[in-house]
């Protein structure tokens, strides 16, 4: 994998799970990361974490994501502090909570896509200058294996996940000729706050059973499939969606 040295990167939702194995991960490559989330304890403490590590250098950024003035606000305060940001890892995010159509009200539906799809939307539209001033920028978005496949519960998350994914390629078309590539993960079913609210241990445990693996993925590797699309030598990927769901076994003849 690349140094990331000498780059600021912001990760949304990174005092959760995934984010924060992400953001520890980017810094120890030597980038500085910007830990942000809604929940300022849990973005300090990442925060805290990286530095005890001496795993490289972090601040906290604390905001609604689904808040378009305060991410663009808080976005131009920590380039005045730290400089241009050419890493956005777009990946807060709220559990579907196995919703039926008829459970789902209004208000959860436009949460679901307001934080899912506006947040996404909202990053990006504050770091896109500074990226194409630099003329250099990698983009990440988190969407789900759900966006690919049916599930009897959460279509408002599923339906979320699969505009991110139309997102994406568009603004990678757009932003290809400034030298910023924009793609996305899905990961597969990985303990974490969000999961275990939606499926309990019991439930995790049963989706482990199902899996060619026998195991549910650890948040680090996702993170590699972040990392993939950070390498220096994925300057043509772009407009890519990597599928890092494991196959069940039923799936294999
Ligand atoms: N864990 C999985 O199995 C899995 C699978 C597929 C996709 N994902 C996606 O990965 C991403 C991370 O999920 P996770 O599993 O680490 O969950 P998590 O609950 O551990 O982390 C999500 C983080 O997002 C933050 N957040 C929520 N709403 C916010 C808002 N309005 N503004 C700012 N921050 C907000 C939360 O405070 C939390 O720290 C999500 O987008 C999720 O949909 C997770």
């Amino acid at each position: 994998m690349s140094d990331l040295g000498g780059q600021i990167a912001l990760i949304t939702g990174a005092g959760g799970t995934l984010g924060s194995s992400h953001a520890r991960a980017i810094a120890a490559k030597g980038a500085h990361v910007i830990v942000h989330d809604i929940d300022e304890g849990a973005a300090q403490s990442v925060v805290e974490n990286i530095l005890e590590g001496a795993q490289g250098s972090a601040s906290p950024m604390v905001c609604d994501i689904t808040n378009g003035s305060a991410v663009k606000a808080e976005v131009s305060k920590a380039v005045n502090d730290h400089g241009e940001i050419t890493i956005l890892i777009n990946n807060a995010g709220i559990t579907g909570n196995n919703a039926l159509l008829k459970d789902i009200d209004e208000a959860f539906f436009d949460r679901m896509f307001d934080i899912h799809v506006k947040g996404a939307f909202f990053a990006i539209q504050s770091v896109i200058g500074g990226m194409k001033s630099v003329g250099r920028g990698r983009i990440v978005n988190t969407i789900s294996g759900r966006a690919h496949s049916g599930a009897v519960s959460g279509s408002h998350y599923n339906g979320a996940k699969g505009a991110i994914v139309g997102l994406t390629r568009a603004l990678a078309t757009e932003f290809a000729p400034f030298g910023i590539t924009v793609n996305a993960i899905a990961p597969g079913v990985t303990p974490s706050g969000m999961t275990r609210a939606r499926l309990g241990e019991d439930g995790l445990a049963a989706r482990a059973k199902q899996l060619v693996s026998d195991r549910l993925p650890t948040p680090e590797e996702i993170t590699s499939g972040v990392m993939f699309f950070l390498a220096e030598e994925a300057a043509i990927v772009t407009g890519r969606v990597l599928n890092m769901q494991q196959p069940r076994k039923a799936e294999v003849v």
